[in-house]
């Protein structure tokens, strides 16, 4: 078990909320990390930039309270996502802006992030980097990274092609940081499945979308809801690089989810617009293919409290089982 400090006593299960586009804001992060996981956003969810400084004041005020409010109970520290990607224009005015409020945890994606290392441990803060394979999760090591996020088969939104059964070892034999799981995790039985396997934390993306704290439209929401894994597309067409979105919203759009082109890499796009007419993200939605399980929208509070039964219920469950 690889727990920094800051995660230790402060946390009802161990599940980061991950960073989604578009869906992730201060309403959901609060309520993520006031229900004791780690709530998370992209700071290109905050626009223009001066609002992130906004958010992250909004954010560190409401837990501050909450933890007077409610000295007993877990509040989660949260997390801000940098894009470290040449298109991202503001990935520097955006770390200073974690720099200057200490941020607890940046999380990293794309290029192996050096200098958000540097920057972040300056004051005490960790980086976690989300890869989808070994030689991703090597160089990101070499820098220092505080933990791997292995984005594995069956995530939504950008997601790697490996089984959990096989990344989570083969990053295990090289790296004793903290290792966050991801991939079509949406119950409290898959939450014990991660740590099962090896990893410290569980990543869950899709399942907060079907929140009411989380900013998608209804008909997003429904479609979650109503959808199940069969119904989740793999293609790289929409932002130049491979990711899982929800078929029948690709329908919607006016084209055929089973006979999509290739994108071209060279117009790779993130969060501002996409290859198609049709823009990524804000008419082609992202999700993860463990919908099977998503019932309903409740809050985040109700969630949470779901997982944790669903958590503890399937650990009994194997130590039941565990008396060969
Ligand atoms: C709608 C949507 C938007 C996402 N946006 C981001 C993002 O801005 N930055 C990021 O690092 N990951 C993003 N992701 C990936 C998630 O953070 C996470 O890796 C993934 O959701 C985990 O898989 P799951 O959805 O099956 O739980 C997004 C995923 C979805 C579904």
């Amino acid at each position: 078990m690889s727990l920094p400090k800051i995660l230790q006593n402060n946390l009802s299960i161990p599940v980061i909320g991950s960073p989604l586009f578009l869906c992730s804001g201060p309403e959901l992060v609060i309520a993520q990390c006031k229900a004791g996981i780690v709530g998370s956003f992209p700071a290109l969810n905050a626009r223009p930039q001066p609002v992130l400084d906004e958010w992250i004041i909004r954010i560190k005020e409401e837990l501050a309270q909450a933890k007077l409010d409610n000295p007993e109970l877990p509040i989660a520290p949260f997390a801000v996502n940098q894009i470290c990607h040449a298109s991202n224009d503001r990935l520097m005015a955006d770390m200073e802006s974690c720099v200057r409020h200490e941020v607890p945890i940046i999380i990293t994606s794309l290029r192996p992030p050096e200098e958000i290392v540097t920057a972040a441990h300056s004051y005490g803060g960790l980086v976690y980097h989300d890869v989808i394979s070994v030689r991703h999760a090597k160089k990101a090591a070499e820098q220092g990274v505080d933990g791997l996020i292995l984005v594995c088969s069956g995530a939504g939104g950008h997601a790697g092609t490996l089984s959990p059964f096989a990344l989570v070892r083969e990053v295990r034999e090289f790296f004793d940081g903290t290792i966050i799981l991801s991939g079509a995790i949406s119950s409290g039985s898959a939450v014990a499945s991660s740590l099962a396997l090896g990893a410290d934390l569980a990543y869950m993306g899709t399942r907060f979308i079907a929140t009411e704290e989380a900013n998608a439209d209804k008909e997003y929401k429904d479609m979650l809801i109503e959808s199940a894994a069969h119904d989740i597309v793999y293609s790289s067409l929409f932002t130049g690089v491979h990711g899982n979105y929800l078929g029948p919203s690709i329908e919607k759009a006016g084209l055929d989810p089973v006979n999509l082109p290739e994108a071209d890499k060279s117009s790779m796009n993130f969060g501002s617009g996409g290859n198609t007419e049709a823009k990524a993200w804000k008419d082609i939605w992202g999700s993860g293919q463990g919908i099977g399980s998503i019932k309903d929208s409740p809050t985040v509070q109700v969630l949470v409290d779901q997982l944790k039964q669903e958590y503890l219920a399937a650990t009994e469950d194997f130590k039941a089982k565990s008396v060969y």
